[in-house]
């Protein structure tokens, strides 16, 4: 069973996520700037493009229309585009996005929109079937939580410093079996990928990560961490609740993202093209820097969390009548610290690319 859901629908994820949209822009322009030269297929062949973790659409859209628009500079070709997530996902929101007008006529000529549902990690696609394949702030998302368990706080990113609260670690054993796992998840993207993509394909990949200054996990992952134990200590949950979650995210540094060089006996199947790690914008930090309203922050940041991480609460509480309550309940207390607090939940986006050829 996938480790996620989704993030949360209706449309709420697209309203929540710009800090994603900032993420994924650092990048993009990479991907734009390849169509130049791109192989492209015999004529009257169609040129197929994936995109892999869409969620409800709105980022997933403008990322392939910044591509297209790329692409059609050089070709007039029919174009495919695939978007792809768990079969979990609202990929009603995701056609509402696509056909804003509700028209079946509304799309673009030439261009054939449609839906994929299954894991970034394993196959989705027919063997060398496609031209280019996009993620973003996707393949952070694990594949399955491994069996070893997290007592002392919910990810395996270690708290912050900044936000040292006692008895709350990860040791160096918790850490590895969580490393592992997530190479064990990446090699199973590339090997994907490598068997999808045509030779010369182009691949990017982006995600939410940490540099040696910061980590994306810190900030998030505390005031999630924080709230909960906050409601343990209240009794609003059990102890054996907060021994129990795991939030199933690996924020990797670059060498943890790319694919195998070769010396580590997997066959080398992409080029990496460019890869760098950078911190990128954070909208709702710059507008705490324009207007220093510390409430307005703390909202727009807990909603930016909850888009992506309610889904996993839902399905990691048990499932008790007030569950939607005690979810309410931990948004807001998380919320009310980060007002109360903004030093210590301070948040940094750092944002992993790589532009890879399949050879
Ligand atoms: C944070 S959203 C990113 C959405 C969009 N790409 C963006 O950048 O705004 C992560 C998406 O990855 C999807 N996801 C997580 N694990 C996945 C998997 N194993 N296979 C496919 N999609 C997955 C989630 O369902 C979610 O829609």
């Amino acid at each position: 069973m996938a480790s996620t859901t989704g993030m949360r629908g209706g449309g709420f994820y697209d309203a929540h996520s710009s800090g994603q949209r900032a993420a994924m822009d650092e990048f993009l322009p990479w991907m734009v700037e390849a169509m130049a030269d791109l192989p492209l297929p015999a004529r009257g062949s169609p040129i197929a493009l994936l995109d892999l973790g869409s969620s409800e659409g709105a980022n997933a859209i403008h990322a392939v229309g910044a591509i297209i628009k790329a692409l059609r500079e050089r070709t007039s070709a029919d174009i495919w585009t695939f978007f792809d997530d768990l079969p979990t996902n609202d990929f009603n929101q995701l056609f509402a996005n696509l056909f804003p007008d509700q028209t079946p006529t509304s799309r673009t000529a030439g261009i054939y929109p449609a839906a994929v549902g299954g894991s970034l990690f394993e196959r989705v696609a027919p063997a060398s079937s496609l031209d280019i394949a996009t993620t973003f702030n996707a393949v952070g998302w694990m594949s399955a939580l491994p069996a070893t368990p997290l007592r002392q706080f919910i990810s395996p990113s270690p708290p912050a410093q900044r936000a040292f609260r006692e008895g709350v670690s990860v040791t160096p054993e918790e850490r590895a079996a969580f490393t592992q796992h997530a190479r064990e998840d990446i090699l199973s993207f590339y090997r994907s990928r490598a068997a999808e993509l045509k030779p010369g394909g182009k691949l990017l990949v982006q995600v939410f990560g940490r540099n040696d200054e910061h980590n994306t996990a810190n900030g998030i992952i505390d005031g999630l961490s924080d709230a909960m134990l906050d409601m343990v200590e209240d009794g609003r949950l059990t102890r054996d609740v907060y021994e129990n979650f795991v939030f199933p995210v690996f924020y990797r540094s670059l060498p943890e993202l790319l694919p195998p060089s070769g010396e580590s006996g997997e066959p080398t199947a992409f080029r990496v093209d460019k890869a760098e790690a950078r911190e990128c914008r954070v909208p709702f930090n710059e507008e705490f820097a324009r207007s220093g309203d510390s409430r307005a922050w703390a909202g727009s940041y807990a909603g930016f969390i909850r888009a992506f991480s309610e889904p996993v609460f839902t399905s990691g509480l048990p499932n008790t009548p007030d569950r939607p309550q005690l979810i309410d309940e931990l948004y807001a207390r998380m919320a009310n610290r980060f007002e109360a607090d903004p030093e210590r939940y301070e948040f940094h986006f750092i944002s992993l690319g790589a532009l890879l050829t399949r050879v």
